[in-house]
């Protein structure tokens, strides 16, 4: 049991499942993008804590960068997307990772995609920790998830229940 803001919630992935399931993404991504030198664009704030384990174990050479874009409020996504940091890396040409906590409509991530689409790079791919199948309003396509899960609030590990939660090791469910 874990109680974030006035909301109680349940252990849901550990960190030990967390760690084993990410050291695969990034085998999979390094195996994927050898001799490439890809720009990783991680996405705030809430990919935060994922994209530093991950790129920790990525062992190719890439640059990365954070962009960052917002659209929930508390707990309802608002359909809306703003960035509130662009892009100022050269995207055009280059072969793009963009690295996501959670695609859960698939609004900001859609968003995302067409924007830096727009700047022409030589290839664009996504990472998510966590899908949400159910909650797909967009047709979004995760080429590395980390975890399908059911439509139910999670929070930790980066994610937060209205700014709380962030610094959790685990992920932890609605109860
Ligand atoms: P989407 O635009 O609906 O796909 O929402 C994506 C963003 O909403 C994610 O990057 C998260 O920041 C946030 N989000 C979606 N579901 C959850 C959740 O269960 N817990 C915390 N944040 C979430
Ligand atoms: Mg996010």
């Amino acid at each position: 049991m874990m109680k974030v803001k006035d909301k109680e919630f349940t252990l849901f992935i550990s960190a030990e499942e967390l760690g084993e399931r990410i050291a695969h993404i990034a085998k999979d991504i390094s195996k994927d993008y050898e001799g490439k030198k890809p720009l990783v664009l991680g996405v705030l704030n809430g990919a935060f804590m994922f994209i530093s384990d991950l790129m920790k174990e990525v062992d190719i050479p890439l640059q990365l960068s954070f962009i960052k874009i917002s659209s929930y409020q508390a707990m309802n996504s608002t359909g809306k997307v703003k960035e509130l940091i662009g892009v100022s890396e050269e995207i055009k040409g280059r072969e793009v990772i963009v690295v996501e906590d959670i695609v859960d409509t698939g609004v900001s991530m859609t968003h995302l995609l067409e924007s830096i689409s727009e700047k022409e790079p030589a290839s664009i791919s996504v990472v998510s920790l966590l899908l949400k199948p159910e909650a797909l309003k967009k047709p979004v396509t995760v080429d590395y998830i980390g975890f399908e899960i059911p439509d139910k609030f999670v929070v930790g590990y980066g994610l937060d229940y209205d700014g709380f939660g962030r610094n959790l090791k685990e992920i932890y469910q609605l109860k």
